[in-house]
């Protein structure tokens, strides 16, 4: 029944094999980095007469009772983190349009982080610590003298502070003094205070460069690393290196290097292994450090064990199951070592996964959320994480090398044929990588994936048998629907295919489906229907579409408004509320797109229609 154009046809696609994915390699970066912590000391006496140095030491006075045990004991209402971002004179030159690039993705990527994370804010300006072991030769070491671990003698070659290869200006540094004596206050002033960086509560490098790794890494976008903590052991400066030839390249993709730079940010600004066992415990008055948090389950796969991921994992898995931590890649860690990436098989599309694939298909989800949460450190906005779908209410065993061996989880496949990725936007292919140790998922096409893109559609004689329909409002579903033609007398057997047709809802996981040249149909959820007209069937997914309002194509592709919606009037839950008002509010939708990332357009503008002429293709 398939022609031998449209086999040809079939062909190309399967060769057209998945997007290129980004991989991220900040374990091996941040293993290389300094990390300076802030040492809790009395503020320098002032005894010099130089007056520079007193107003420095009051700076610093203040930063310190920032930093210091004042603020956790006693603290201020958290407030959206201010990260300032600051290119490193080791950048390169870049031309406008790479430079037009990054400061957008930048930007957008920062405002997200942003609108999710509260600090208790640095006082005055933001000061970063010297390294004592790069200025000092050697400390006082004797505990009952005055000066104890204060600078004994200057290096004499010390020059300057760096963040992964980039050299900290001396303005966003604090001074240092070198004390003589063990006992005696006298204290030479080594280098002065910087004048910091005001508003700032932390101090993000950019450093846009080909670096060695990025010409060794090819899915390399970007790498990060922290540098400096203050005295709670909060974060509060890093790099994010930026792979110059990336911005340049044909497939560039805005969203993705936005996601990537919030991905980055999230390592730097604690979902890291070298900062997980400093997380803080902050639920009482007060912080107190949680210790060890990340612990092997018994079956090697290593698990963060902190409240808020606990429940947020039960949440997500409806599991009443309380050893239920947060899983971490066991695939990219030495063993017995640890990751500071989320177990794929587990939180596939989460934005700290090792991989992070199609941008449409990422997701900032609660339990990477509740992970920023458990560090104590910030204050994050937990109703705001979108929803993961993937092995949503699977129970706590879900991911396990034996769910999808056994196949007992619809969200693994086998072989290796089309069908739809898992949140039904796109096509996808059944594939593995090197973090699902052999499991298989759909990952979306190359190109052509989106459902919900008219220009995907190709006019094809196989998209015509199969009754096909690209556009805004169309999903992924699998069919083996074949039009039925007057010479045909047997049903052919067609195979299952991902196949795009339009969906509206008519209630919380209730829809109907068109086909081309179709009515509206029910379609059952768990169940399957026949199309008049056509050989085969189409299955109806459960619990994947009409449900999780957040779930829709990018809201600053929209050109068309959703599909009419037919209100049920039998159910009036308050569920199907919510879901109303989160599919048809513009309110709702500003919301969720501030979380996409679209927040710059669309927030100011309400919804940004497109022009249907323009192409969307850079999205
Ligand atoms: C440490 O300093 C105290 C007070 O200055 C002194 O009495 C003691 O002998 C010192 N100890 C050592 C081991 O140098
Ligand atoms: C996919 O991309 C390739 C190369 O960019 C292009 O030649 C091909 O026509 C595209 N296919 C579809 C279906 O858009
Ligand atoms: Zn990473």
């Amino acid at each position: 029944m398939i022609s031998p154009s449209s086999r040809r046809l079939w062909v190309v696609m399967l060769l057209l094999v998945v997007v290129s994915e980004q991989k991220c390699i900040f374990d091996e970066v941040q293993a290389q980095a300094t990390v300076v912590r802030a040492v809790l000391t009395e503020p320098r006496l002032l005894q010099t007469t130089d007056h520079r140095s007193r107003r420095a030491s009051a700076i610093r006075r203040r930063n310190l009772g920032n930093l210091g045990k004042k603020a956790p004991l006693n603290p201020a209402s958290p407030q959206p983190i201010r990260i300032r971002t600051w290119i490193a004179k080791e950048s390169s030159n870049l031309l406008e349009d790479e430079k037009e690039r990054i400061e957008a993705a930048v930007e957008e990527a920062v405002k997200v982080v942003s609108s999710l994370l509260s600090v208790s804010r640095v006082q005055g300006p933001l000061l970063l610590s010297r390294d004592v072991n790069k200025y000092c030769k050697f400390l006082w070491r004797n505990s009952s003298t005055a000066n104890f671990n204060r600078c004994g003698r200057a290096n004499i070659s010390y020059r300057s502070e760096t963040c992964l290869e980039v050299t900290i200006p001396d303005d966003h540094l604090a001074g240092c003094d070198v004390y003589l004596d063990a006992n005696s206050p006298q204290r030479t002033e080594l280098r002065p205070d910087g004048a910091g960086l005001s508003d700032t509560d932390f101090l993000l490098y950019l450093n846009i460069q080909s670096t060695d790794k990025c010409r060794a890494e090819p899915n390399v976008l970007a790498y990060a690393a922290h540098c400096r903590t203050d005295a709670v052991g909060r974060p509060v400066a890093g790099v994010v290196v930026i792979c110059r030839d990336r911005l340049t390249e044909a497939n560039y993709r805005h969203q993705a290097a936005v996601q990537t730079v919030i991905h980055e940010l999230f390592h730097v600004l604690g979902f890291s292994k070298e900062l997980f066992n400093t997380w803080m415990d902050c639920s009482q008055a007060g912080c107190s450090p949680r210790g060890k948090v990340t612990h092997s389950d018994g079956s090697g796969q290593t698990r963060i064990y902190t409240p808020s991921i606990i429940s947020a994992l039960q949440r997500h898995l409806q599991s009443t199951d309380p050893e239920l931590g947060g899983p971490l890649e066991n695939q990219d860690a030495a063993p017995g070592t640890t990751s500071s990436h989320w177990e794929s098989r587990v939180l596939q599309g989460s934005i700290m996964a090792a991989v992070l694939g199609d941008s449409d298909t990422v997701r900032i989800d609660l339990v990477t959320l509740a992970a920023l949460q458990d560090t104590g450190w910030y204050t994050v906005d937990l109703s705001r994480a979108q929803s993961l779908v993937w092995g949503d209410g699977e129970g706590a065993s879900f991911g396990s090398l034996q769910t999808c061996q056994n196949k007992s989880s619809a969200f693994f496949c086998s072989g290796s044929g089309v069908g739809c990725h898992f949140l039904h936007l796109h096509k996808g292919e059944c594939q593995t990588d090197e973090y699902l140790e052999g499991c298989r998922v759909h990952k979306p096409l190359k190109n052509g994936s989106e459902c919900w893109k008219k220009e995907n559609s190709v006019s094809s004689p196989e998209e015509e048998l199969s009754g096909e329909i690209f556009g805004f409002d169309s999903r992924c579903f699998f069919s083996s629907l074949a039009k039925q033609k007057q010479s045909q007398f047997l049903s052919p057997s067609s195979s299952v295919n991902g196949r795009c047709y339009r969906h509206r809802c008519t209630g919380p996981n209730r829809y109907q489906i068109q086909v081309s040249g179709s009515e509206w149909i029910d379609c059952p959820t768990g169940g399957s229907i026949q199309v008049k007209g056509f050989w085969g069937s189409v299955s109806c997914p459960d619990r994947r579409l009409c449900l999780f309002s957040d779930v829709t194509p990018p809201s600053d592709y929209i050109n068309t408004l959703p599909a009419l919606i037919t209100i049920d009037e039998t159910s009036t839950s308050a569920q199907t509320l919510a879901w109303l008002l989160g599919t048809t509010s513009a309110a709702s939708l500003c919301f969720l797109a501030a979380v996409v990332g679209s927040y710059r357009k669309c927030c100011s503008h309400r919804i940004r229609i497109q022009p249907a002429a323009q192409d969307h293709s850079n999205l």
